[in-house]
C-alpha cells in the first residue's frame, strides 16, 4: 500500500460537522472575560486574588481551559486501496484529552464523544466497518465522585460489519487488546422501561383463502383489538454519577417516538407503513419494534424486547442471539 492522498477535512464538506469534539461556541476564547471569571471563582471559593502566588493564577487558568477546548486542526490520511486489501486497519492506543462538560475538569479521553468519532470516521472513510474503543481516566471521577484515582471508564461504538459480524468484531476487538468478556461485564445491569398501547389486527395472510387462513388463525382471523404492553430491556454500565444505567425516560421517549406513536389506536394490519407485508402476530411485532430501536441505541445495548398480547400472552425478541 502506497500513501495516496492527504485531504484536509475542509476539503471533503462538511468539516464543522465532521470533527469529533464537543462542540464548543463557534467564536474563539475570550480570554480577557475568561481571567475576569477566574479571579471572580478565586473571590467566590474565598482566596484573595491579589495574593502573591495566586496573580498570576487567572491568566494562566483562562489559558489553559481555552487550550483545553480548542481543537487542533488535523489532517486525515488514507491510502490508495490498490491491492484490494479487505481487512482491519487498526490504530492503537492514540492518546486524547479534553475538557469535561459536567464539571470543566480535564480528562484523558472521552465519553460521550466514541459515537461522534466513529460517525465521523464512517462518513469521511466509508469503510465496511469501524469500531472506536475509548479508555479514559476522567478527573472528575478520581477527584469526586467515586474518588477513586486510575478509574477508568470504557465505552465502544462499532458500526458496519465490525457491529454485525460476530467473527469481524471478535477479531477487532482481540487486536485492540480488549477482551470482548470485559466490555460483556460492563453491559452486564438490564433496566426494562413498559409501556403501552391498544391498536386493532387480524391474523390473515392474504396468500390463502378465507377457508385455509380460518384453519391456521381460527377467530383471530376477524379484525380485533387488544391492550398491548411492550417491555424494552437495556443493558449497560452504571454510571457512578447518576446511579443509573440509563435514564428510562429518554428510553420510554425513544420506544414512544419510534414505536408507540405510530401503532397507537391503529390497525396495524392497513396503518403502520413499517409493518406493512407481516402478519402482526405479537412475535412479528417484537421483531419490527426491535428493528425501529436497535439502530438509534449505543451498539450492544438493547437486549429484549416484549410484547404482551394479552396478560397470557407474550413473545420476546433478542435480536437474533
Ligand atoms: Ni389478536
Amino acid at each position: 500500500m502506497k500513501l495516496a492522498a492527504e485531504f484536509d477535512l475542509a476539503t471533503i464538506g462538511g468539516a464543522e460537522d465532521a470533527m469529533p469534539r464537543i462542540d464548543r461556541s463557534k467564536a474563539p476564547p475570550d480570554l480577557a472575560a475568561a481571567r475576569g471569571a477566574v479571579r471572580d471563582l478565586l473571590l467566590a471559593l474565598g482566596f484573595d486574588p491579589c495574593e502573591e502566588g495566586l496573580a498570576d493564577t487567572p491568566r494562566r487558568v483562562a489559558a489553559t481551559l481555552a487550550a483545553l477546548v480548542t481543537p487542533q486542526p488535523f489532517t486525515m490520511t488514507t491510502f490508495a486501496n490498490t491491492e484490494g486489501y479487505e481487512d482491519l486497519v487498526l490504530a492503537r492506543a492514540i492518546p486524547f484529552h479534553s475538557l469535561c462538560q459536567h464539571h470543566l475538569l480535564p480528562f484523558i479521553g472521552v465519553a460521550q464523544i466514541t459515537a461522534q468519532i466513529a460517525k465521523c470516521l464512517d462518513r469521511t472513510l466509508t469503510p465496511k466497518g469501524v469500531g472506536v474503543i475509548l479508555e479514559a481516566e476522567h478527573l472528575c471521577m478520581s477527584l469526586r465522585g467515586v474518588q477513586k484515582s486510575g478509574t477508568k471508564t470504557m465505552t465502544s461504538t462499532l458500526l458496519g460489519t465490525l457491529r454485525h459480524d460476530p467473527r469481524a468484531r471478535e477479531e477487532f476487538l482481540a487486536l485492540a487488546g480488549v477482551r470482548e468478556s470485559n466490555l460483556a461485564r460492563r453491559l452486564a445491569v438490564l433496566v426494562s422501561r413498559r409501556e403501552s398501547f391498544n391498536a386493532a389486527h387480524q391474523l390473515y395472510d392474504p396468500a390463502l383463502s378465507d377457508e385455509q387462513n380460518r384453519d391456521v388463525f381460527g377467530k383471530c382471523m376477524n379484525l380485533h383489538g387488544h391492550n398491548y404492553m411492550l417491555d424494552v430491556a437495556v443493558a449497560g454500565e452504571i454510571d457512578p454519577e447518576t446511579g443509573y444505567v440509563m435514564d428510562l425516560k429518554r428510553l420510554s421517549d425513544l420506544v414512544c417516538k419510534e414505536i408507540i406513536q405510530h401503532v397507537d389506536h391503529r390497525n396495524l394490519n392497513t396503518d403502520v407503513p413499517w409493518l406493512a407485508g407481516r402478519i402482526p402476530t405479537a412475535e412479528n411485532l417484537a421483531v419490527a419494534f426491535w428493528d425501529r430501536l436497535e439502530p438509534q441505541m449505543p451498539a450492544g445495548t438493547l437486549r429484549a424486547v416484549r410484547v404482551w398480547e394479552t396478560d397470557k400472552n407474550w413473545a420476546e425478541y433478542r435480536g437474533g442471539e
